[in-house]
Protein backbone atom coordinates (compact mmCIF):
# COMPACT_ATOMS: atom_id res chain seq x y z
CA UNK A 1 0.00 0.00 0.00
CA UNK A 2 1.14 3.31 -1.10
CA UNK A 3 1.71 5.36 1.70
CA UNK A 4 2.68 8.89 1.27
CA UNK A 5 3.80 10.37 4.55
CA UNK A 6 2.88 9.08 7.84
CA UNK A 7 0.13 12.09 8.85
CA UNK A 8 -3.29 11.43 9.01
CA UNK A 9 -5.25 11.77 5.94
CA UNK A 10 -7.96 13.69 6.14
CA UNK A 11 -10.47 14.71 2.54
CA UNK A 12 -13.34 16.18 1.69
CA UNK A 13 -15.21 17.49 -1.30
CA UNK A 14 -17.88 20.10 -1.94
CA UNK A 15 -20.20 19.56 -4.96
CA UNK A 16 -19.44 22.40 -7.25
CA UNK A 17 -23.55 23.02 -8.14
CA UNK A 18 -24.05 26.31 -6.27
CA UNK A 19 -23.19 29.36 -4.96
CA UNK A 20 -21.24 28.75 -1.16
CA UNK A 21 -23.75 30.24 1.76
CA UNK A 22 -23.22 30.91 5.45
CA UNK A 23 -24.10 27.51 6.62
CA UNK A 24 -22.07 25.74 4.24
CA UNK A 25 -18.99 28.46 5.99
CA UNK A 26 -19.90 27.55 9.61
CA UNK A 27 -20.63 24.05 8.60
CA UNK A 28 -17.68 22.32 6.61
CA UNK A 29 -15.43 25.46 4.80
CA UNK A 30 -14.32 27.17 8.33
CA UNK A 31 -13.79 23.76 10.21
CA UNK A 32 -12.01 22.10 7.33
CA UNK A 33 -9.38 25.42 6.82
CA UNK A 34 -8.80 24.83 10.57
CA UNK A 35 -8.12 21.70 10.74
CA UNK A 36 -5.93 21.67 7.68
CA UNK A 37 -3.43 24.48 9.57
CA UNK A 38 -2.66 21.43 12.04
CA UNK A 39 0.50 19.69 11.59
CA UNK A 40 -0.58 16.05 12.79
CA UNK A 41 -2.79 16.25 9.52
CA UNK A 42 -2.63 15.88 5.61
CA UNK A 43 -5.34 17.12 3.95
CA UNK A 44 -7.09 17.30 0.87
CA UNK A 45 -10.00 19.11 -0.51
CA UNK A 46 -11.41 18.67 -4.00
CA UNK A 47 -13.61 20.61 -6.29
CA UNK A 48 -15.80 17.57 -7.11
CA UNK A 49 -17.31 18.87 -10.31
CA UNK A 50 -18.13 15.33 -11.57
CA UNK A 51 -20.68 14.75 -9.10
CA UNK A 52 -21.95 18.29 -9.79
CA UNK A 53 -22.90 16.50 -13.28
CA UNK A 54 -25.23 14.30 -11.69
CA UNK A 55 -27.18 17.36 -10.04
CA UNK A 56 -27.44 19.22 -12.36
CA UNK A 57 -27.30 19.36 -16.83
CA UNK A 58 -26.88 23.46 -16.49
CA UNK A 59 -23.12 23.85 -17.77
CA UNK A 60 -22.96 27.02 -17.21
CA UNK A 61 -23.66 26.37 -13.27
CA UNK A 62 -21.13 23.78 -12.77
CA UNK A 63 -18.34 25.96 -14.38
CA UNK A 64 -19.39 29.31 -12.54
CA UNK A 65 -19.52 27.60 -9.17
CA UNK A 66 -16.44 25.99 -9.78
CA UNK A 67 -14.80 29.16 -9.95
CA UNK A 68 -16.89 30.06 -6.98
CA UNK A 69 -16.19 27.02 -4.64
CA UNK A 70 -12.58 27.46 -4.95
CA UNK A 71 -12.60 31.33 -5.00
CA UNK A 72 -14.38 30.89 -1.63
CA UNK A 73 -11.72 28.49 -0.09
CA UNK A 74 -8.61 30.61 -1.45
CA UNK A 75 -10.39 33.65 0.07
CA UNK A 76 -11.33 32.47 3.42
CA UNK A 77 -7.16 31.70 3.27
CA UNK A 78 -6.97 28.05 2.38
CA UNK A 79 -2.80 27.33 2.11
CA UNK A 80 -2.32 25.55 -1.12
CA UNK A 81 1.20 24.93 -0.04
CA UNK A 82 0.34 22.85 2.59
CA UNK A 83 -3.17 21.43 1.83
CA UNK A 84 -3.65 19.41 -1.57
CA UNK A 85 -6.49 21.57 -3.30
CA UNK A 86 -7.60 20.03 -6.82
CA UNK A 87 -10.15 19.60 -9.17
CA UNK A 88 -11.90 16.08 -9.28
CA UNK A 89 -11.51 16.21 -13.06
CA UNK A 90 -8.30 17.19 -13.54
CA UNK A 91 -7.42 13.40 -11.72
CA UNK A 92 -8.37 10.88 -14.25
CA UNK A 93 -7.13 8.15 -12.56
CA UNK A 94 -10.16 9.11 -10.77
CA UNK A 95 -12.33 7.69 -13.15
CA UNK A 96 -10.44 4.71 -13.90
CA UNK A 97 -10.60 3.67 -10.22
CA UNK A 98 -14.53 4.30 -10.13
CA UNK A 99 -14.52 1.14 -12.93
CA UNK A 100 -12.53 -0.92 -10.90
CA UNK A 101 -14.43 -0.29 -8.46
CA UNK A 102 -17.81 -0.92 -10.26
CA UNK A 103 -16.32 -4.13 -10.48
CA UNK A 104 -16.47 -4.88 -7.10
CA UNK A 105 -19.31 -3.62 -5.65
CA UNK A 106 -22.81 -5.30 -4.99
CA UNK A 107 -25.34 -3.79 -6.91
CA UNK A 108 -27.68 -4.98 -3.51
CA UNK A 109 -25.32 -2.13 -2.23
CA UNK A 110 -26.33 0.61 -4.51
CA UNK A 111 -30.30 -0.24 -3.88
CA UNK A 112 -29.38 0.68 -0.52
CA UNK A 113 -27.85 4.10 -0.69
CA UNK A 114 -30.65 6.67 0.76
CA UNK A 115 -30.10 9.20 -1.96
CA UNK A 116 -31.25 6.35 -4.53
CA UNK A 117 -33.91 5.19 -2.13
CA UNK A 118 -35.05 8.87 -1.72
CA UNK A 119 -35.51 9.45 -5.39
CA UNK A 120 -37.59 6.33 -6.25
CA UNK A 121 -39.67 7.23 -3.27
CA UNK A 122 -40.58 10.25 -4.69
CA UNK A 123 -41.44 8.74 -7.60
CA UNK A 124 -43.56 6.48 -6.33
CA UNK A 125 -45.07 8.83 -4.18
CA UNK A 126 -46.42 10.80 -7.48
CA UNK A 127 -47.54 7.87 -8.94
CA UNK A 128 -44.15 7.69 -11.64
CA UNK A 129 -42.32 4.74 -12.99
CA UNK A 130 -39.64 4.06 -10.23
CA UNK A 131 -36.85 4.74 -12.49
CA UNK A 132 -38.12 7.57 -13.88
CA UNK A 133 -35.32 10.59 -14.35
CA UNK A 134 -32.71 8.54 -12.27
CA UNK A 135 -29.34 8.61 -14.28
CA UNK A 136 -26.65 6.12 -13.62
CA UNK A 137 -24.57 8.32 -12.45
CA UNK A 138 -27.19 9.02 -9.50
CA UNK A 139 -26.85 5.09 -9.04
CA UNK A 140 -23.69 4.90 -8.86
CA UNK A 141 -22.46 8.33 -6.88
CA UNK A 142 -21.12 6.16 -3.94
CA UNK A 143 -18.90 4.68 -5.86
CA UNK A 144 -17.50 7.74 -7.57
CA UNK A 145 -17.14 8.71 -3.87
CA UNK A 146 -15.70 5.62 -2.81
CA UNK A 147 -13.04 6.26 -5.52
CA UNK A 148 -12.33 9.70 -4.30
CA UNK A 149 -12.03 8.68 -0.69
CA UNK A 150 -9.79 5.86 -2.07
CA UNK A 151 -7.74 7.03 -4.19
CA UNK A 152 -5.66 9.19 -1.91
CA UNK A 153 -5.87 6.26 0.86
CA UNK A 154 -8.22 9.03 3.34
CA UNK A 155 -8.22 8.19 7.16
CA UNK A 156 -10.77 10.09 7.67
CA UNK A 157 -13.44 12.25 5.80
CA UNK A 158 -15.32 15.21 7.61
CA UNK A 159 -18.76 15.12 5.96
CA UNK A 160 -22.59 16.19 6.86
CA UNK A 161 -24.67 13.57 8.18
CA UNK A 162 -26.08 13.02 4.98
CA UNK A 163 -23.07 11.62 3.20
CA UNK A 164 -22.12 9.26 6.10
CA UNK A 165 -23.13 6.47 4.65
CA UNK A 166 -21.55 6.78 1.59
CA UNK A 167 -18.23 6.93 3.25
CA UNK A 168 -19.57 3.62 4.76
CA UNK A 169 -20.32 2.17 1.37
CA UNK A 170 -16.57 3.57 0.29
CA UNK A 171 -15.14 1.37 3.61
CA UNK A 172 -17.27 -1.54 2.19
CA UNK A 173 -16.01 -1.46 -1.31
CA UNK A 174 -12.51 -1.01 -0.15
CA UNK A 175 -13.29 -3.89 2.53
CA UNK A 176 -14.04 -6.25 -0.38
CA UNK A 177 -11.28 -5.09 -2.88
CA UNK A 178 -8.53 -5.48 -0.17
CA UNK A 179 -9.93 -9.19 0.28
CA UNK A 180 -9.89 -10.06 -3.06
CA UNK A 181 -6.55 -7.95 -4.24
CA UNK A 182 -4.38 -7.70 -1.02
CA UNK A 183 -4.53 -5.05 1.08
CA UNK A 184 -4.33 -1.70 -0.70
CA UNK A 185 -6.48 0.58 1.10
CA UNK A 186 -6.75 2.16 4.33
CA UNK A 187 -10.27 1.67 5.60
CA UNK A 188 -12.02 5.22 5.63
CA UNK A 189 -14.28 6.61 9.02
CA UNK A 190 -16.90 9.63 8.27
CA UNK A 191 -15.97 12.41 10.94
CA UNK A 192 -19.99 14.30 11.49
CA UNK A 193 -18.74 17.40 13.30
CA UNK A 194 -22.06 17.90 15.82
CA UNK A 195 -22.10 21.55 15.28
CA UNK A 196 -22.13 21.21 11.46
CA UNK A 197 -24.84 21.88 8.64
CA UNK A 198 -26.94 22.95 12.16
CA UNK A 199 -26.83 26.78 11.02
CA UNK A 200 -30.28 27.87 10.42
CA UNK A 201 -31.34 29.91 7.59
CA UNK A 202 -33.81 32.71 7.19
CA UNK A 203 -36.88 30.70 8.25
CA UNK A 204 -35.91 29.01 11.10
CA UNK A 205 -35.23 25.97 9.44
CA UNK A 206 -31.60 24.54 8.52
CA UNK A 207 -29.88 26.55 6.12
CA UNK A 208 -30.33 25.35 2.69
CA UNK A 209 -29.79 26.06 -0.34
CA UNK A 210 -32.93 23.70 -1.40
CA UNK A 211 -35.36 25.65 1.04
CA UNK A 212 -34.25 28.45 -0.50
CA UNK A 213 -33.62 30.27 3.30
CA UNK A 214 -29.83 30.76 2.81
CA UNK A 215 -27.57 33.41 2.53
CA UNK A 216 -24.93 33.73 0.31
CA UNK A 217 -21.54 34.10 1.82
CA UNK A 218 -20.35 36.40 0.16
CA UNK A 219 -22.69 39.31 -0.36
CA UNK A 220 -22.63 42.73 -0.60
CA UNK A 221 -22.86 45.06 2.14
CA UNK A 222 -25.94 46.04 1.26
CA UNK A 223 -27.37 42.96 0.37
CA UNK A 224 -25.94 41.37 3.41
CA UNK A 225 -27.91 43.90 5.43
CA UNK A 226 -30.76 43.26 3.59
CA UNK A 227 -30.56 39.39 4.24
CA UNK A 228 -30.15 39.70 7.42
CA UNK A 229 -33.15 41.93 7.95
CA UNK A 230 -35.64 39.12 6.45
CA UNK A 231 -34.74 36.83 9.26
CA UNK A 232 -38.00 35.45 10.69
CA UNK A 233 -38.64 37.17 14.34
CA UNK A 234 -41.38 37.03 16.60
CA UNK A 235 -43.72 40.25 16.90
CA UNK A 236 -42.01 41.27 20.67
CA UNK A 237 -41.81 45.34 20.94
CA UNK A 238 -38.74 46.89 21.88
CA UNK A 239 -38.35 46.63 25.84
CA UNK A 240 -40.11 43.24 26.12
CA UNK A 241 -37.92 40.57 26.87
CA UNK A 242 -36.93 37.71 24.30
CA UNK A 243 -35.98 34.18 24.24
CA UNK A 244 -32.39 33.62 22.89
CA UNK A 245 -32.55 30.52 23.00
CA UNK A 246 -35.37 29.92 20.17
CA UNK A 247 -34.58 32.78 18.19
CA UNK A 248 -32.54 32.41 14.90
CA UNK A 249 -31.09 35.49 14.96
CA UNK A 250 -29.33 34.65 18.49
CA UNK A 251 -28.60 31.24 16.77
CA UNK A 252 -26.71 32.94 14.23
CA UNK A 253 -25.02 35.51 16.30
CA UNK A 254 -23.49 32.59 17.87
CA UNK A 255 -21.93 30.48 15.13
CA UNK A 256 -19.84 34.24 14.66
CA UNK A 257 -19.55 35.46 18.16
CA UNK A 258 -16.68 35.13 20.79
CA UNK A 259 -18.02 33.46 23.93
CA UNK A 260 -17.91 37.09 25.30
CA UNK A 261 -20.40 38.42 23.01
CA UNK A 262 -22.28 35.56 22.92
CA UNK A 263 -23.01 36.27 26.37
CA UNK A 264 -23.20 40.10 26.26
CA UNK A 265 -26.10 39.32 23.75
CA UNK A 266 -27.57 36.83 26.06
CA UNK A 267 -28.23 39.39 28.33
CA UNK A 268 -29.41 42.18 25.96
CA UNK A 269 -31.78 40.05 24.67
CA UNK A 270 -33.34 38.95 28.33
CA UNK A 271 -33.67 43.00 28.74
CA UNK A 272 -35.56 43.21 25.63
CA UNK A 273 -32.78 44.55 22.95
CA UNK A 274 -35.29 45.49 19.88
CA UNK A 275 -35.42 42.75 16.70
CA UNK A 276 -33.93 45.78 14.54
CA UNK A 277 -31.42 46.86 16.61
CA UNK A 278 -30.10 42.73 17.10
CA UNK A 279 -30.11 42.41 13.81
CA UNK A 280 -28.26 45.58 13.22
CA UNK A 281 -26.08 44.38 15.49
CA UNK A 282 -25.73 40.54 13.59
CA UNK A 283 -24.94 42.44 10.78
CA UNK A 284 -21.94 44.09 11.73
CA UNK A 285 -20.29 40.51 13.52
CA UNK A 286 -20.74 39.08 10.09
CA UNK A 287 -19.88 41.98 8.01
CA UNK A 288 -16.74 42.77 9.99
CA UNK A 289 -15.75 38.78 9.60
CA UNK A 290 -16.31 38.67 5.97
CA UNK A 291 -14.72 42.05 4.60
CA UNK A 292 -11.29 41.43 3.72
CA UNK A 293 -11.95 37.40 2.46
CA UNK A 294 -14.74 39.40 0.26
CA UNK A 295 -12.44 41.60 -1.03
CA UNK A 296 -10.20 38.68 -2.38
CA UNK A 297 -13.32 36.78 -3.12
CA UNK A 298 -14.57 39.78 -6.21
CA UNK A 299 -11.08 39.81 -6.73
CA UNK A 300 -10.23 36.58 -7.97
CA UNK A 301 -13.68 36.05 -9.65
CA UNK A 302 -12.34 39.09 -12.01
CA UNK A 303 -8.85 36.84 -12.19
CA UNK A 304 -9.76 33.25 -12.76
CA UNK A 305 -6.29 32.80 -14.45
CA UNK A 306 -4.87 32.87 -10.97
CA UNK A 307 -7.36 30.14 -9.80
CA UNK A 308 -7.36 27.94 -13.13
CA UNK A 309 -3.26 27.85 -12.31
CA UNK A 310 -3.61 27.39 -8.09
CA UNK A 311 -5.95 24.14 -9.48
CA UNK A 312 -3.37 23.24 -11.77
CA UNK A 313 -0.80 22.99 -9.36
CA UNK A 314 -3.11 21.13 -6.93
CA UNK A 315 -3.67 18.44 -9.61
CA UNK A 316 0.02 17.89 -10.32
CA UNK A 317 0.20 17.50 -6.66
CA UNK A 318 -2.54 15.28 -6.02
CA UNK A 319 -1.42 13.27 -9.52
CA UNK A 320 2.06 12.43 -8.07
CA UNK A 321 0.19 10.48 -5.78
CA UNK A 322 -3.08 9.15 -7.75
CA UNK A 323 -0.45 8.02 -11.00
CA UNK A 324 1.12 5.73 -8.36
CA UNK A 325 -1.28 4.30 -6.85
CA UNK A 326 -3.18 3.63 -10.25
CA UNK A 327 -0.61 1.68 -11.11
CA UNK A 328 -0.32 -0.25 -8.14
CA UNK A 329 -4.09 -1.02 -8.85
CA UNK A 330 -3.81 -1.80 -12.27
CA UNK A 331 -0.96 -4.57 -11.76
CA UNK A 332 -3.42 -5.96 -8.62
CA UNK A 333 -5.90 -6.76 -10.95
CA UNK A 334 -3.92 -7.89 -13.94
CA UNK A 335 -3.81 -5.19 -16.02
CA UNK A 336 -0.21 -4.82 -16.59
CA UNK A 337 2.33 -5.37 -19.50
CA UNK A 338 2.82 -8.53 -21.58
CA UNK A 339 6.33 -8.79 -20.76
N1 LIG B 1 -21.06 13.87 -2.17
C1 LIG B 1 -20.51 14.90 -1.32
C2 LIG B 1 -21.61 15.94 -1.02
O1 LIG B 1 -22.54 16.10 -1.78
C3 LIG B 1 -19.34 15.58 -1.99
C4 LIG B 1 -18.24 14.61 -2.20
C5 LIG B 1 -17.87 14.04 -3.36
C6 LIG B 1 -17.38 14.08 -1.19
N2 LIG B 1 -16.81 13.18 -3.19
C7 LIG B 1 -16.50 13.19 -1.85
C8 LIG B 1 -17.28 14.29 0.18
C9 LIG B 1 -15.52 12.48 -1.16
C10 LIG B 1 -16.30 13.58 0.89
C11 LIG B 1 -15.42 12.68 0.21
O2 LIG B 1 -21.50 16.62 -0.02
Amino acid sequence: MPNFSGKKRVLTGITTSGTPHLGNYVGAIRPAILASESESNNAYFFLADYHALIKTQNPHLVHQSTLEVAATWLALGLDTEKVTFYRQSDIPEIQELTWFLSCMTAKGLMNRAHAYKHAVQGNIDIGEDEDFAISMGLFGYPILMAADILMFNAHEVPVGRDQVQHVEMARDIAQRFNYRFGKHFVLPKAEVDRDASLLRGLDGRKMSKSYNNSIPLFLSEKQLKKSINRIKTNLLEPGESKDPDSSTVFHIWRAFASRQQIEEMREKFEQGIGWGEAKKQLFHLINTKLESPRERYYELLKNPERVEFILNKGAQKARAESKIMIEDLRDAVGIRPLS
